[in-house]
């Protein structure tokens, strides 16, 4: 049996899968498939100061080899969170990280001192780079703005930080570079593609805002790019994500640089995505007699 643990700061993942944000709810509905407990962590969806409605529907869209989302960050904000989900979250037995949303720096501050108070929350993800609602991106798309935004929740979260960053960006090297500095102790990316589906019978956009989130395989080539170069631009752990629909897949991202990855539209295909995906990893190590996951690291 191979060696499936690697390292995230301080998380230990007892393998190198996790569930992408916004993907997998908040693992709950995702029991009467699998257990759980056996991925290396679950990413919940976002979690907001104040309760948010999302975007008007229609707010998915499916475009040739993946799909588009205007959900607008839909939550019932940190209240919510902490009475209703986080006991459910108590019971999984596994790494939970909090992706975490705001309007401003004072929200994203008050909602990840909060969240450093709760026990079986492991890690947080900042969400800096949601392409689907009106200031999601203003943090993730400015260098100076990204620093700072870091530096300020550093100040009151001493468990993994992670950004999660946006690919809708010049130069992903800069902004990793930035947030590094920021006092981030892990980067994930990327996030969603901004882009737009047309119907052209009725001459309208298919979703309500227009454009939107471009997710699953039709990303993958740019999320292994930028993969690649923002672990080369840091020295922190890099988390990959973008169309990652099996074990494969996942070996590609840790080829490039990543430490671990995070499975996400996948799962609305195939629920079982993810723990295949765990299994697809052994397989591949197992074929190629080595030993420990750690060395696909950066092997390229
Ligand atoms: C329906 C949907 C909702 C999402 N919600 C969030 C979210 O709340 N926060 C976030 O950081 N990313 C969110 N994402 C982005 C995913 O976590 C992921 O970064 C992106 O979809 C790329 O990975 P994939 O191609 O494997 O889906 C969402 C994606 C989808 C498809």
């Amino acid at each position: 049996m191979p060696n499936l643990e690697v390292n995230i700061h301080n998380l230990i993942l007892k393998n190198p899968v996790m569930t992408a944000s916004g993907t997998f709810g908040y693992g709950q509905d995702f029991g009467d498939f699998y257990d759980v407990s056996k991925l290396g962590g679950i990413v919940t969806k976002a979690v907001s100061k104040e309760p948010r409605q999302g975007n008007f529907y229609p707010r998915m869209a499916e475009t040739t080899s993946g799909m588009l989302n205007a959900v607008g960050l839909q939550n019932k904000g940190i209240d919510n969170f902490e009475s209703v989900i986080y006991p459910e979250l108590k019971k999984i037995n596994t790494n939970i990280i909090i992706n975490v949303a705001g309007h401003t720096v004072e929200d994203y501050v008050y909602v990840c001192e909060r969240l450093n108070q709760l026990d079986h929350v492991h890690a947080i993800e900042l969400n800096i780079s949601c392409p689907n609602v009106k200031d999601g991106m203003a943090f993730g798309t400015s260098c100076p703005s990204a620093t700072a935004l870091t530096i300020a929740v550093r100040k009151v979260y001493h468990k993994t930080l992670i950004v999660k960053l946006s690919p809708n960006v010049t130069s992903i090297a800069e902004i990793a570079k930035a947030v590094e500095d920021g006092g981030a102790d892990a980067l994930s990316l990327i996030n969603t593609l901004l882009g737009m589906a047309i119907d052209a019978e009725k001459r309208k956009t298919v979703l309500s805002t227009a454009m939107g989130g471009l997710s699953g395989p039709a990303i993958k080539p740019v999320a292994l790019r930028m993969v690649y170069q923002a672990s080369r631009a840091v020295s922190i752990p890099v988390i990959g994500i973008g169309g990652i629909m099996n074990g494969i897949d996942a070996v590609e991202f840790l080829l490039a640089g990543a430490s671990a990855v995070q499975v996400g539209t996948a799962n609305f295909i195939n629920p079982n995505a993810a723990l295949e995906t765990i299994t697809g990893i052994e397989d591949y190590l197992n074929r190629h007699s080595i030993n420990d996951v750690n060395e696909l690291i950066g092997m390229l």
